[in-house]
C-alpha cells in the first residue's frame, strides 16, 4: 500500500453515526473509477461509509440482476465472495473486484458435491434449488439459483415435484410452508447471523415497544419467523418498512440494513436486535475499495468450465425471478 493510501485510511471517521470521508477520500477514489472505468455495488449489510459513496445498492437479486446491464468495464463489489464470484459468473470478460477478498459467507459452504449426488440418484423428478449465497462449484451442479425475494415463485413453478433446497435450511423450510404440492427436502446449513437469534431477545423488545411490527428475513428461524408481521428479503424489509403506516419496527435482519431504512424513513424508527452483526460484511471499507481498484489484487477468477455451467442456474433464475 503506497503511502498516499495510508495517509486516506487515516483520515476516514464515523462520528456518531455520521459519515465524514475527506474529501481527498473522494477525490483519490472518483479519479480511480475513472481511470478503470469502475463501479461501485454495495449489499445493504456494509457498512455507511460505503453505501454513502456506492453507486448503486441493493439486495442479492437487484445486484446479480444489475450487474449484467452495466457498461463499465471494471466492477467492484462490496459484499461477501459469493456476490463477486455471482457477478464474475454473469458478466466473465469484465474485471470483478471484491473489497476483501476474505470476506465469505459461511452458509455458502454448507453443502457438498456429495449431498447433492445422492438426492439426484434418490430422486428421478429432482429439482436442486440453490440460494445464490452458495459456491460456484455449487452453483454449477445445481438446476436453478434462487435469492429470499424470487424463492417462493421460482419453487411454484418448477415442474419438478421433488425440490432439493440448499444450502439454507430455514429459507427452505420458508418456502415449504407456502408452496403447496412440492415434497421440498432442505438442507441442513444456515446463516449463524440470522439463525443464532435469542427469541427472548426479541420477545424483550416486543414487550418494550408493543406497537412495533416485527420485519424478520427469512434465513432466520422459525422461531422468529412465527413472531413476524413480514417477513422479506433485505429490499423487501426496506419497501414494507416505507409503505406501512405503522411509525414503529423491530427489524430482525443484519444491522448494517439500518443505514438505508432510516434514509428513506426518516420519521419512523428501528430497533435492531443487537447480535445481529455479519462480520464478514464489516470486512468491506472505503479504504480497501482504493487498494482494490490500486492494486487489482482481489480481482475474481472463476474458472471457464465453472462458469459455462453456473450461468445457466443464474441466468434461469433472472429469467424466472423476474
Ligand atoms: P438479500 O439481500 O437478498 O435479502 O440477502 C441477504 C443476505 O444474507 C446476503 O448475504
Ligand atoms: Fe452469509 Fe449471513 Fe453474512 Fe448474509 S448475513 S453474508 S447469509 S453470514
Amino acid at each position: 500500500m503506497s503511502l498516499v493510501y495510508t495517509y486516506v485510511i487515516l483520515i476516514e471517521k464515523s462520528l456518531g453515526g455520521v459519515i465524514i470521508l475527506e474529501k481527498n477520500t473522494i477525490k483519490i477514489l472518483n479519479q480511480l473509477k475513472e481511470k478503470e472505468d469502475a463501479v461501485i455495488l454495495a449489499h445493504y449489510y456494509v457498512d455507511s461509509e460505503i453505501q454513502e459513496i456506492a453507486d448503486y445498492i441493493g439486495d442479492s437479486f437487484f445486484l446479480a440482476q444489475l450487474a449484467s446491464k452495466l457498461e463499465d468495464r471494471t466492477i467492484v463489489m462490496a459484499g461477501v465472495y459469493f456476490m463477486g464470484e455471482s457477478i464474475k459468473i454473469l458478466n466473465p470478460d469484465k474485471n470483478v473486484l471484491l473489497v476483501d477478498k476474505t470476506a465469505d459467507c459461511p452458509m455458502a459452504h454448507m453443502i457438498t458435491r456429495e449431498k447433492i449426488e445422492a438426492m439426484r440418484n434418490k430422486y428421478d423428478d429432482l429439482a436442486v434449488v440453490c440460494y445464490i449465497n452458495s459456491t460456484a462449484n455449487i452453483k454449477a451442479l445445481s438446476d436453478v439459483c434462487v435469492t429470499s425475494s424470487n424463492a417462493l415463485k421460482i419453487v411454484e413453478n418448477l415442474e419438478e415435484k421433488n425440490i432439493f433446497f440448499i444450502p439454507d435450511g430455514n429459507l427452505a423450510r420458508y418456502v415449504a410452508k407456502s408452496v403447496q404440492n412440492k415434497n421440498i427436502i432442505a438442507n441442513d446449513g444456515y446463516c449463524p447471523v440470522h439463525n443464532n437469534i435469542d427469541v427472548n431477545e426479541l420477545k424483550e423488545l416486543k414487550s418494550k415497544f408493543p406497537k412495533a411490527k416485527i420485519l424478520a428475513h427469512p434465513e432466520c428461524h422459525s422461531d422468529i419467523l412465527s413472531l413476524a408481521d413480514f417477513i422479506g428479503s433485505t429490499k423487501g424489509i426496506i419497501n414494507m418498512a416505507k409503505k406501512d403506516d405503522c411509525q414503529e419496527f423491530i427489524i430482525a435482519t443484519e444491522k448494517g440494513i439500518s443505514y438505508m431504512l432510516e434514509k428513506e424513513c426518516p420519521n419512523k424508527s428501528f430497533y435492531f436486535i443487537d447480535s445481529m452483526i455479519c462480520h464478514d460484511m464489516k470486512l468491506n471499507s472505503v479504504s480497501k475499495i482504493i487498494d482494490a481498484l490500486e492494486s487489482k489484487a482481489t480481482e475474481v477468477i472463476v474458472d471457464k468450465s465453472i462458469v459455462d455451467k453456473a450461468k445457466i442456474p443464474l441466468n434461469r433464475m433472472l429469467e424466472m425471478g423476474q
